[in-house]
């Protein structure tokens, strides 16, 4: 897709920051916002699990686990000020969503390794469907489709990389 997802957080300068939607449909403003709501709080879930996968070990697995919760706080924040460039406040369900991804995360770390990467796996395959849709279903402006893109790519790196870790799981700790 031709995004570069060893940048884990992209420079955001403030001239970016923009009142958006103005002279937009309501039709297309309510796309807008039920895309940015979905977005938004699946990326809180995703901050959580892997914030809960990590243990106090020092090993390769911590240290993916800590870049990819790195990355998903940027997904998290980009989703959060576009909703409120375009005057939209955050779900107010967004807790169960946080909720969500701390159950998931601490189970997974019970359950071990394996199971942290099968979760991490079965979650962003789930996420990029869902980008996919709402790429498809939503009319973005043109900034905002670069954020979405961006982040569904960086969400493809998560699966190939916990994918090759569990193809080769010498390299875990
Ligand atoms: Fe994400
Ligand atoms: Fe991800």
């Amino acid at each position: 897709m031709g995004y570069d997802i060893s940048l884990i957080r992209p420079e955001l300068r403030v001239e970016q920051i923009k009142s958006r939607g103005v002279g937009f449909t309501p039709e297309r403003k309510a796309k807008l916002k039920k895309g940015l709501h979905a977005l938004h709080t699946l990326e809180i879930m995703a901050t959580n699990i892997y914030k809960c996968q990590i243990t106090s070990r020092p090993c390769a697995l911590n240290t993916h686990l800590t870049a990819a919760m790195c990355n998903e706080m940027t997904h998290m924040q980009d989703f959060q000020t576009k909703l409120y460039e375009y005057g939209f406040k955050p779900s107010k369900l967004r807790w169960l969503y946080w909720v969500v991804g701390y159950v998931f995360g601490l189970g997974s770390r019970r359950l071990g390794p394996r199971r942290i990467l099968k979760t991490g796996i079965w979650v962003e395959t789930k996420a990029v469907h869902h980008y996919s849709q709402l790429l498809a279903a939503v009319e973005w402006d043109d900034e905002t489709r670069v954020f979405v893109e961006k982040d569904q790519a960086d969400e493809y790196g998560h699966i190939d990389r916990w994918k090759g870790l569990l193809d080769h799981p010498e390299n875990i700790c």
